[in-house]
This record gives structure tokens, C-alpha cells and sequence, in this order.
């Protein structure tokens, strides 16, 4: 389908062109007073300079030379030199329809295969609010390149192989040192349970870790573990994989909950297979050194203006470490998936790292093609202090204490509203509504900014949120419930063109969230689309209207903006109700 703003550019271009300018493109834009124009080409400006000529000259000769057509209906020239003009409400109607098909299954051709690296949870560790930003992004990036027609795969890559496993692994040890994944001599086949439950290995994790802070012992015990698992001792492994299937199904369901699905769950330790290959390669062709016994790889360039650490392959006692598994997944994910491109959505405060990765990878050539390797970053979630959020003991908040906040004060927010509703249907309201809320508020922010917890704005019904959103559709659907269907010609009056220039505009915003990886171009769409929605709404008495093609026309709108905001839902992966 050939979209509106294409059409515009190739009537008003050819006019500049037979005006005697000839131009190669020209830029097209809302105007900025709504009653002068739908839209606006401020082109005129910028070529004045060129043409030795007034912006207000340029203008009116296109305008001379703009031919008739079915789209563009009182064109005007407006000071310094705007080519203002409408839409006709008869071609708008029927491109409207067009475009609503169009939209809902834009056919575009399969463009690249690109793998999205995101959430990032680490097994054994409770997830925290870095990675609800990681996966809430990511997830919404991944619908978007897929709408785009992108081949996407998304990869949860857990933390599997660090050091959080030999702690867990110690922990296990202290409680049960006569299990046989210790006994060095046991050759038989390990038990096909885990010898602890889910809430043991809940806690494990956080209480080793604080010992090993305060007990040097413990942190070298904790490390010569983890060195030995990597290495490959038998009843580590058969532990480590244990810890692994349990904690996956915790991370699964936490994920679950947010309407966040992976394509894969593969983690670190998934690229141990390359990794011997790709450490070797390295060594082998000189482009690595020791340093203070550590294999490092140089990876600064003469024109850098912040200082460029080494990339470390293997540490000084020769293991493996975050940045070498990342190195092997890249091969892995070129190898196994073909990639065209990889998007890392990960914290801000790791750019560093993977400026780091990328550039080795780059000088030590591994890879058979030129795959593009993105790093995604995203701010992190502040206090009002203006610094991360922690909980009260300092820790990274986690996710579930953010969770059963948010989920606090929406059913605050729902009982207020919703008196004569039952106990279980505010509960199901109400858990809608809290993820909406916090998944909204984390994407509505451009994804490289800092955002500020604040959970009595995110859970508003009123302003740039999720249940505003969502309460619009409800909206929506509440008139459409109370019309039996009923038939007419599709018009659009006066009152109705605001919100139908709005629903067209979909496009552009997809399009910008889609370059900049940014879902928060969909939000503030999601968001003017409403605000028109219910401007509209405020306008027109849509029940109560007499002249029938009008009221159908209004319940045509309003079930086209409902189909528009739930599908800007859908790409950012929050689920909305039908009524509340
Ligand atoms: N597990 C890591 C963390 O919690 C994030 C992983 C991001 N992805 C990657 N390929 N390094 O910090």
C-alpha cells in the first residue's frame, strides 16, 4: 500500500519541480495550526538561501504550479513561507479504511535475521529491577522488528557460569557435605532430583554472597568451586545443572507473568563449546598477551578519548570470565542462528563491556561474515533522590518488592472506582492494571534516560500511563456495547478529522521506534491517540446521534481506535482488558 505521506511528497515534489526547482526531496509535516492545515511543507525555508529567493516567493510559485488532485484540497501559503494544505474528507475516509487493513498486516518482506540478547537474569539470583527494564524493552523491541519484518529470535541469556553457581554449589556443600556430587570417587549416576526445593535455593544465593563479603576464606572457597565446576568436575556439574532447571522454572514464571516470552533460554555457559576454540584461536594468532598472569587483548584505538581497558580473555588462575563466554556466544550465535545482527538490551553502566567485545571481535576476525553487533542501552530506574533504587538495606530492588507495590496501589486505585465490583474481579482488575502500569512506565521513557520510580504516576488513570491507556479501550468498548451494529456510509465530519489524522499516524511512529529501538515512540503515540480518542468523545454525542451515517462513522472510529491502541499494546507486550 502506498502510504499518505508518499503520496503527498510525490504531488507537492513535482510541483516544486515544475515551479523550477528542482528538489530531490521535500519534508512534509503536521501543521502547526490545526485551522490553517492538516498538514504543512516548510521546505520553502531551507531553500532560500540556494534559490537567492524569499521563502514566501518559493512557496506561492509551487503553490501556482500544484496541480489538481483528489487529495489536497485548500492549499495556502502562510508567513516566512509555509506551504500549508488539507486532506479531502472523502479520500481521507476511504484511505483511512486502507490503512487500517493495511496496518493490521503490513506484508512487509523478511529483512534480516536478528537476534535480541535480553533480560539477562542470573540463575540462582532473584531478579531485580535492572533486568524488568532489559526484558520489558527488549520484549517490545522484538514485536516491533518483527511488525518491521525482521526474522527475530530473542535469547534470555542467563547468567548460568558465574561465580553466584559456586556460591550455590557451597552453600549445598555446608548443608549436605555426604551428597554424593562431592565424593570424588562416585562414578555412578547422579540423582535425577535436586537435593533442595525451590525456597531453599531462594535463599542461598543472597546468604553466601553476604558471607563471602565479609569472609576472605569463604570468597577464595567460593572461587576455587566455581573454577573447578568450569573445568568440568563431575558432581559439580551434575549440581550446577540442577541448580540451573530450578532456577530457569523460577525466572520462566517471573517472566511469564510480565507477558514476556523468549524464544530461547540458553545462558552463559551455553557457549562452552566454542569457548576452548575461540580462546585458542586468539592465542594462537597473536592477539592476545599476558599481563600480571591474565590473557588480555588490546582493544584501544589512537583516537579514543576515555581510556579503553583491555578485554580479558582468561584470569590470572586461567578461568574464563563474562567477557569471555560473551565473545563465544557471538561465534555461537553466528554459527548456530546465521545472525545478520545482534541487539544487546542491557544496562547503560555495561557499555563499556561491550564496546570492549565488539571491537575484539573485530580485530581477531572470527566471524565468517560482517554481522552487526548493537548494544542497546537502557537508564536505569532512580528514586526520587535522583540515584538507583535500593531497597532499604541498599540492595538493587527486586523485582517482586517493585511488583507488590505497584500492585498495592492499583488496587488502591481500582476499589476507589470500582465499589460494587467483586473481591476476585478487582484482584484480576487490579494485576492488569499494575503490570500495565509499570511495564508503561518503564517504556514510555526514551530507553537511554534514567526514569523515577513513582508508583502513584504510574498507576494514574489520568496522564502518560498504562491504565489511562487502558481505560481508554474499556471506553471505547463500553460505547460499542451499548450500539447494536448498525450500517451507513463512512463520512467524516468536522469534529471527527482530528482523531482520524491521528489513527493514520501509526506508521510514523513505528517507524521511528523501530530505527532508534525505542518502544517509547509507540507510548507516546499509544498516548496522543487516546488523548485525541477522548477529545473526540467529549465532542460528539456518539449514542445519542440521530443522523445515522454520522453515528456509524463515530462507532466505525471509536472501534478503529480501540483496535489501534490494543494493537500499540501488543507491541509493547502489555495485555489491556475489555472492560473494567
Ligand atoms: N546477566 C547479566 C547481568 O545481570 C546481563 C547479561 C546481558 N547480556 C550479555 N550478553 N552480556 O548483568
Amino acid at each position: 500500500m502506498e502510504l499518505l505521506n508518499r503520496k503527498l511528497k510525490q504531488i507537492i515534489l513535482k510541483a516544486f519541480c515544475d515551479a523550477g526547482y528542482m528538489e530531490e526531496d521535500i519534508n512534509i509535516g503536521d501543521c502547526a495550526i490545526p485551522k490553517f492545515g492538516d498538514f504543512s511543507c516548510q521546505s520553502p525555508l531551507f531553500l532560500a538561501k540556494k534559490y537567492h529567493k524569499a521563502p514566501f516567493v518559493i512557496a506561492s510559485d509551487v503553490l501556482l504550479h500544484l496541480q489538481k488532485n483528489e487529495i489536497i484540497v485548500n492549499a495556502s501559503v502562510a508567513n516566512p513561507g509555509y506551504i500549508n494544505f488539507f486532506i479531502d474528507n472523502n479520500y481521507l475516509a476511504e484511505y483511512l479504511k486502507k490503512y487500517l487493513e493495511y496496518v493490521k498486516n503490513p506484508l512487509i518482506s523478511k529483512n534480516k535475521k536478528v537476534l535480541i540478547d535480553y533480560g539477562g537474569a542470573n540463575c540462582a539470583k532473584p531478579l531485580h529491577v535492572g533486568h524488568l527494564r532489559s526484558a520489558d524493552i527488549g520484549e517490545a523491541i522484538k514485536r516491533i522488528c518483527v511488525y518491521m519484518g525482521d526474522d527475530c529470535v530473542g535469547d534470555a541469556h542467563l547468567g548460568d557460569w558465574g561465580l553466584q553457581m559456586g556460591m550455590v554449589i557451597y552453600a549445598v556443600w555446608e548443608k549436605n557435605p555426604e551428597l554424593v556430587y562431592f565424593d570424588d570417587n562416585y562414578a555412578g549416576e547422579y540423582p535425577k532430583e535436586p537435593p533442595f526445593t525451590i525456597d531453599e535455593l531462594k535463599v542461598m544465593y543472597p546468604s553466601i554472597s553476604k558471607r563471602a563479603k565479609q569472609d576472605a576464606g569463604l570468597y577464595e572457597k567460593v572461587k576455587s568451586i566455581t573454577h573447578d565446576l568450569q573445568s568440568g568436575r563431575r558432581g559439580y556439574i551434575a549440581l550446577w545443572k540442577h541448580i540451573v532447571d530450578v532456577s530457569k522454572k523460577l525466572i520462566k514464571a517471573d517472566y511469564d507473568k510480565l507477558n514476556i516470552h523468549f524464544d530461547l533460554y540458553l545462558g552463559e555457559s551455553d557457549s562452552k563449546k566454542y569457548q576452548d576454540e575461540v580462546i585458542d584461536y586468539v592465542i594462537r594468532n597473536g592477539y592476545s598477551r599476558i599481563s600480571d598472569g591474565a590473557t588480555i587483548v588490546d582493544v584501544s584505538m589512537p583516537d579514543d578519548k576515555t581510556e579503553i581497558p583491555p578485554f580479558m580473555l582468561l584470569n590470572s588462575a586461567g578461568s574464563a570470565l563474562y567477557s569471555t563466554t560473551e565473545l563465544a556466544t557471538i561465534v555461537q550465535r553466528e554459527r548456530e542462528f546465521n545472525v545478520d545482527q545482534i541487539l544487546y538490551v542491557v544496562d547503560n553502566r555495561q557499555e563499556l563491556h561491550f564496546i570492549q567485545a565488539f571491537r575484539c571481535v573485530k580485530k581477531i576476525n572470527i566471524l565468517k561474515k560482517d554481522v552487526d553487533l548493537k548494544f542497546i542501552g537502557f537508564g536505569t530506574m532512580n528514586g526520587t533522590d535522583g540515584k538507583p533504587y535500593k531497597t532499604r538495606d541498599g540492595n538493587a530492588m527486586q523485582l517482586k518488592e517493585l511488583m507488590d507495590m505497584v500492585k498495592n496501589k492499583a488496587l488502591e486505585k481500582v476499589k476507589e472506582t470500582k465499589a460494587n465490583y467483586s473481591q476476585d474481579e478487582i484482584e484480576n482488575i487490579s494485576d492488569v492494571v499494575a503490570i500495565s502500569a509499570l511495564k508503561f512506565a518503564d517504556l514510555s521513557v526514551f530507553r537511554s534516560k534514567d526514569l523515577v520510580f513513582d508508583v502513584d504516576k504510574f498507576c494514574s488513570f489520568e496522564g502518560k500511563t498504562g491504565p489511562y491507556i487502558l481505560y481508554t479501550i474499556t471506553r471505547a468498548n463500553s460505547i460499542l456495547s451499548k450500539v447494536p451494529n448498525i450500517e451507513g456510509n463512512f463520512t467524516l465530519s468536522d469534529e471527527d478529522r482530528k482523531l482520524a489524522l491521528c489513527l493514520i499516524k501509526f506508521t510514523d511512529s513505528i517507524q521511528s521506534a523501530y530505527e532508534k529501538f525505542a518502544p517509547s515512540y509507540l507510548c507516546d503515540y499509544a498516548y496522543s491517540l487516546a488523548n485525541e480518542f477522548n477529545a473526540f468523545y467529549g465532542k460528539s454525542s456518539i449514542i445519542h446521534e440521530e443522523n445515522i451515517d454520522k453515528q456509524y462513522s463515530k462507532l466505525l472510529l471509536t472501534n478503529y481506535t480501540k483496535d489501534m491502541l490494543k494493537k500499540c499494546m501488543d507491541l509493547l507486550a502489555i495485555n489491556t482488558l475489555e472492560k473494567m
